[in-house]
């Protein structure tokens, strides 16, 4: 026996015990154990078996680290087959996580029990694959064509009461698993309950696949993995036989196995897990954290007052004058009205965070108790610097003194206090109560447990926290201000904002750059136009100035009604703004360009080689520590598409050879822009590639 699955003969009844901690998932051993088991159970004269998980949870799925790696047998759909098949009466005690192969595992037993707080769930499509053993010819027998297509589209995860009605699951009793899984398969013997193969059930009826797959594919944005599911639930209906629905989502399964989605997906997995692993912070505590102050009430400081809010901290809103401080009530308010609307607060809720853990002030002594104060005032360094000094006069001593800026310099702010060691940056993304992503900008001078206070900060707000050293942008903005200076290359030259987004989107962006920068607001490009021009451009540097005729237009995009697009008819009816093309062409014949054709394919990698250049410099700088930590700050603050893993892993999948080639051929018209990052060309030159750094550095 293996030692991933433990046996006991109680009584009558066999008991695998799962002992594969965090999660036990099910690799090779806990399979072998598994099969293990239940042959002895047969060979030992057992009726009935019982299989349930130790520690945390149940079985939480496959092993995603064997991804990719030759598969052992036995494998897990030959395994829920070989347990299903059992003479014996086999039933599943649940709690914890009944996830993707754990739950198919549960619908290859004949019974389930869980306890209330159990989920499960088949989340493959998440990691770009489907259920592969079984679950999408299981799931439908026994909930239905309707229910199965939900939970494996979505890849939600079902709690114990609902999995209930759906009929996922039996029964749900209050206990310990072994206690009540016990308990029922006694009952179940007792009472000479048959077995109940799932796959001896009638095959569901049919619904309009077509039209389901259609939808899904429209949904997923180019993610395969959710449409190719539908096909595999289709053959549940409509294959000649149990077996030949089987060998139909194993086929569909190894297609999604093999693909670059499947890739991209099980990195962002395990990035998301590794982004907030910092050695340097191993072991150090966090400040407390109670009470924070937010300074300036505008679109930032109220979001992250909401944010803070919502996670149980009070907040005190320093705005310069109390009308400018009850606006800054009113956007929390509405920002935590739709909590309200969804029923995610009560009004009681609503009242208590709006009035008791909500304190409006206009004087700094009101921060002499903050635990940490976070600055959302205008991006203007001299501001910033009256700020802190002030905050240095009356904080206590301890408080961690953060800035929300997009793109200034930490350590000049820094400078102007007497403790340095106590502050940094927390960027967050518009709306910040909403996007999950937060860069903790460490300064030269920041101290390890200020920093752990800033991911602490980040953890209790649900955010994705990611460590970014100090430059111009810091990780996010760093990047997209030189993609975006591409893209505008690219406008010059004889492409239009809208083939540029449209191009973009299909490559996966929820928008694209142009429609995006209409959302934010032109104004805030506009700003940093003006500043960077003001401190000198590098007279080697391309630069337009149509942009800037849009703003001085009174177009900054959709919260003046217009921009790159026209909003009369709303957000989502975007039509382009038949006044941006000639300015383009105003600009193009200004600077004597003669406009060629640009394809998509030829805008998209031009777009995303500028990325990965740029962030290949972030990475060799140490400004990110890692290609990962690029990887998720793109995907969780700037759209980029998840199954494509990030700008880093899309790289590594279509071979840094190639695309440091391509760099190296646009120099030739394009000196300046077109430098190679001095990490790319190594890693070429080693035959390595960005997931390489990523696993020495995580090892
Ligand atoms: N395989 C390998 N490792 C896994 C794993 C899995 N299926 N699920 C979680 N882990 C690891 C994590 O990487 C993490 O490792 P670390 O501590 O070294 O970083 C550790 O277990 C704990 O995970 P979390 O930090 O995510 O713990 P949480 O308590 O927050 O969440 C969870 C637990 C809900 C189970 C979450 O980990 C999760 O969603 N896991 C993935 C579940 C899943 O997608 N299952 C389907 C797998 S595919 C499959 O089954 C294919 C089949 O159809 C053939
Ligand atoms: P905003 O203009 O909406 O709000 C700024 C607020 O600060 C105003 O309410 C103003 O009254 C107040 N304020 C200005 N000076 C003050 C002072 N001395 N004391 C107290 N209050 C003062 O600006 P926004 O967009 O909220 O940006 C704030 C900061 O956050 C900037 O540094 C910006 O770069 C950064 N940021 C902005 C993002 C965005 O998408 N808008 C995203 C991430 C960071």
């Amino acid at each position: 026996m293996s030692e991933a699955i433990g046996y006991e003969l109680h009584g009558d009844i066999a008991i695998l015990a799962a002992n594969n901690p965090p999660v036990n998932a099910l690799g090779h051993a806990v399979r072998q154990g598994l099969a293990d088991g239940m042959a002895r159970a047969e060979a030992e004269g057992a009726r009935a078996v019982l299989i349930y998980g130790t520690g945390r949870t149940y079985f939480a799925g496959a092993d995603i680290r064997e991804f990719g790696k030759p598969p052992k047998e036995p494998h897990l759909p030959e395994l829920c087959n070989r347990i299903e098949a059992s003479p014996l009466l086999v039933v599943s005690a649940i709690h914890g996580t009944a996830l993707g192969g754990g739950l198919e595992v549960a619908l290859g037993t004949h019974y389930r029990i869980a306890v209330p707080s159990a989920k499960v769930g088949l989340p493959e499509v998440h990691l770009g694959i489907l259920p592969g053993a079984g679950g999408t010819q299981r799931l439908p027998r026994v909930a239905g064509v309707e229910a199965a297509l939900d939970m494996i589209t979505s890849g939600r995860h079902v709690r114990a009461d609902e999995a209930l009605k759906l009929g996922v699951i039996d029964r749900v009793a209050e206990g310990d698993p072994r206690e009540i899984g016990l308990a029922y398969v006694r009952e179940l013997l007792d009472e000479g309950a048959p077995r109940r193969p799932v796959s001896e059930m009638p095959a569901p009826a049919p619904v309009d696949f077509d039209a389901v797959y259609a939808a899904v594919l429209k949904k997923g944005r180019g993610q395969l993995s959710p449409a190719t599911a539908v096909r595999a639930v289709q053959a549940a209906c409509e294959a000649e036989s149990f077996a030949a629905g089987l060998k139909r989502e194993r086929d569909l399964f190894m297609e999604l196995m093999n693909s670059d989605q499947r890739e991209g997906l099980i990195h962002a997995f395990f990035a998301d897990r590794a982004v907030g692993k910092l050695p340097e912070l191993e072991g150090v505590a966090p400040r407390p954290l109670a009470a924070i102050g937010v300074i300036g009430g505008g679109t930032m400081g109220a979001g992250i007052a909401t944010a803070a809010l919502l996670s149980g901290l009070t907040v005190t809103m320093l705005e310069m004058t109390p009308e400018a401080a009850e606006a800054a009530r009113g956007r929390i308010e509405g920002n935590l009205s739709g909590a309200l609307k969804r029923g995610k607060l009560s009004q009681a809720q609503f009242e208590a965070l709006t009035t008791k853990a909500l304190t409006l002030a206009t004087d700094y002594a009101a921060l002499t108790e903050a635990d940490l104060v976070i600055e959302a005032v205008f991006e203007d360094m001299e501001v910033k610097k009256q700020v802190f000094t002030k905050l240095d006069a009356v904080c206590k001593p301890g408080a961690v003194l953060a800035s929300n800026t997009s793109y200034l310099d930490i350590n000049q702010i820094a400078a102007v206090t007497s403790r340095p060691q106590d502050v940094l940056g927390l960027h967050f993304f518009s709306p910040a109560h909403v996007m999950k992503l937060l860069e903790v900008v460490i300064a030269d001078q920041t101290a390890p447990d200020a920093a752990a206070t800033g991911f602490a900060l980040g953890k209790r707000l649900g955010k994705v926290s990611v460590r970014a050293g100090v430059c111009d942008g810091f990780i996010g903005n760093r990047i997209l201000s030189v993609y975006r200076t591409c893209a505008d290359h690219m406008i010059l030259d004889g492409a239009s904002p809208y083939e540029i987004d449209e191009a973009l989107e299909e490559f996966g962006f929820a928008m694209g750059p142009f429609a995006v920068a209409d959302l934010a607001g032109l104004d805030i490009g506009w700003a940093v136009r003006k500043r960077k021009r003001a401190e000198g451009l590098d007279p080697r540097a391309r630069d337009s100035a149509y942009a800037d005729k849009l703003c001085e237009a009174g177009h900054f995009g959709q919260k003046t009604g217009k921009g790159y697009y026209d909003y009369a008819a709303g957000a989502k009816a975007r039509v382009p703004n038949p006044e941006v093309l000639p300015l383009i062409e105003a600009e193009r014949a200004a600077q004597g360009i003669t406009p060629r054709a640009f394809g998509k394919d030829e805008i998209v990698r031009r777009y995303m080689a500028a990325m990965v250049n740029e962030a290949a410099k972030v990475v060799g700088e140490g400004i990110a520590r890692r290609p990962l930590d690029v990887d998720v700050t793109l995907l969780y603050g700037y759209g980029f598409p998840r199954y494509r893993g990030g700008p880093l892993k899309w790289a590594d999948l279509q071979g840094l050879p190639e695309l440091l080639a391509d760099i190296k051929r646009w120099a030739a018209e394009d000196a300046y822009f077109w430098q190679p990052a001095p990490l790319l060309e190594q890693l070429v030159a080693e035959g390595r590639s960005f997931d390489d750094l990523n696993k020495e550095a995580v090892s």
